[in-house]
C-alpha cells in the first residue's frame, strides 16, 4: 500500500484514525471521511491467520500447543468484536473463512446479530475471503477457484452484499503468479495487495513510484484479466512508525489533539525520505 506523500501510505482499503465518521453502509462509502487539503491516513487492522503452518489448523483456532507458536485465533476474533463494541470509528478486516466459518458456528445469535450490523455498516470487512490464502506457485487453477468460492459461498449467504469481499489479498505467498492475478480479476476483485517481492525490485518500486500498477494477467483474455494491484510498502509489517505492538519498538500513537500533529509530522517526513 503504498502511493506515498500526498495519499495514505495504506491506501484502498481502510478505515480509521484520527477522523470523526460514522456510516451505516458498508462499501468504500463506510470510509470514514478525509481532509483535502492533508494527508489522511487509514489504519486498518487485519488478520493473516496461517490455516495451518508450524501448528495444524485446529490447533491455531483453539489455542493449542501455544509452546510451538503463541497462536489461538478464535480469541483474535473474540477481542475484536469486543473492541469493535467499544466505538463506531473502529475497523477490522478479517481474511481466512477456514477461522471466521468456525468461529461463526459457535456463535449464540445475539452475537451474530451484533457481527452482522458490524458488517453491514462496512465495520467488520472481509478480504481475499478464500477459505485460505493460498500458495500461488504449485496450485492448480482448479483448487484456487474451488477454495475461493467456498469462503465466498459462505460470506455470500451468512452476510449478503456486504460480505462480499472487494480486495484480493495475498501477503503470504512466496511470489505471486499471473495466473492467480488473472483469477483474481475475472473473480471480481477490485485490486489485489501482496508482500512479497524481490528486495531490488521493491527499492526501484519506491524510488519510481510504481509500487501500484494495473497488472495484466493474461492478454489473451482482452482486459478481462487487467487488476489494480499493489506492492506493500515494508513487507506486511507495519509502515515506519506504526510498529508498536508486542514485536517492535515504536512509540505508541497517542490520542490527543497535541499529538496527532506530531504523528502526521512524522509520517509526512519519513514516507518522504524514504521515497525521495
Ligand atoms: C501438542 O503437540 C504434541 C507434539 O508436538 C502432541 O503430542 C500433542 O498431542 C499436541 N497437543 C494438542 C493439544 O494438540
Ligand atoms: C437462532 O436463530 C435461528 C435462526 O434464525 C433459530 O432457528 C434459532 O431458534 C435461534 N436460537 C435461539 C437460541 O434463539
Ligand atoms: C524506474 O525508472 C527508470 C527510469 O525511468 C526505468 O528505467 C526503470 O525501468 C524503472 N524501474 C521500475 C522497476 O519501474
Amino acid at each position: 500500500m503504498t502511493k506515498l506523500c500526498s495519499v495514505p501510505v495504506i491506501s484502498v482499503l481502510l478505515v480509521v484514525l484520527l477522523l470523526p465518521l460514522v456510516n451505516s453502509e458498508c462499501g468504500y462509502q463506510s470510509c470514514n471521511p478525509t481532509k483535502p487539503d492533508r494527508l489522511n491516513v487509514h489504519i486498518v487492522p487485519h488478520t493473516h491467520d496461517d490455516v495451518g503452518w508450524l501448528k495444524t489448523v485446529d490447533q491455531y483456532f483453539y489455542g493449542a500447543n501455544n509452546s510451538i507458536q503463541h497462536a489461538g485465533v478464535q480469541y483474535i476474533i473474540d477481542s475484536v468484536v469486543a473492541e469493535l463494541d467499544k466505538d463506531p470509528k473502529r475497523r477490522f478486516i478479517y481474511v481466512e473463512m477456514a477461522f471466521f466459518e468456525r468461529w461463526w458456528r459457535e456463535q449464540d445469535n445475539n452475537t451474530r446479530a451484533k457481527v452482522k450490523s458490524y458488517v453491514d455498516a462496512g465495520r467488520l470487512e472481509f478480504i481475499n475471503g478464500g477459505w485460505s490464502m493460498n500458495d500461488e506457485a504449485c496450485t492448480h487453477y482448479n483448487s484456487i477457484i474451488d477454495q475461493m468460492t467456498l469462503g465466498h459461498r459462505f460470506l455470500k449467504d451468512t452476510f449478503g452484499k456486504c460480505g462480499i469481499p472487494k480486495i484480493a489479498w495475498h501477503i503470504d505467498p512466496f511470489g505471486h503468479s499471473r495466473e492467480q492475478a488473472s483469477l483474481f480479476a475475472q473473480m471480481g476483485f477490485d485490486a489485489f495487495y501482496f508482500a512479497r517481492i524481490s528486495h531490488n525490485n521493491r527499492q526501484l518500486r519506491r524510488i519510481n513510484k510504481t509500487m501500484e500498477m494495473i497488472w495484466n494477467g493474461d492478454p489473451s483474455q482482452g482486459g478481462k484479466a487487467s487488476l489494480m494491484t499493489g506492492a506493500l510498502y515494508k513487507h506486511y509489517d507495519p509502515p515506519p512508525a506504526f510498529c508498536f505492538d508486542q514485536n517492535c519498538n515504536d512509540s505508541p500513537i497517542q490520542v490527543h489533539l497535541q499529538f496527532h500533529i506530531i504523528v502526521m509530522h512524522l509520517i509526512h517526513l519519513t514516507c518522504c525520505k524514504s521515497l525521495a
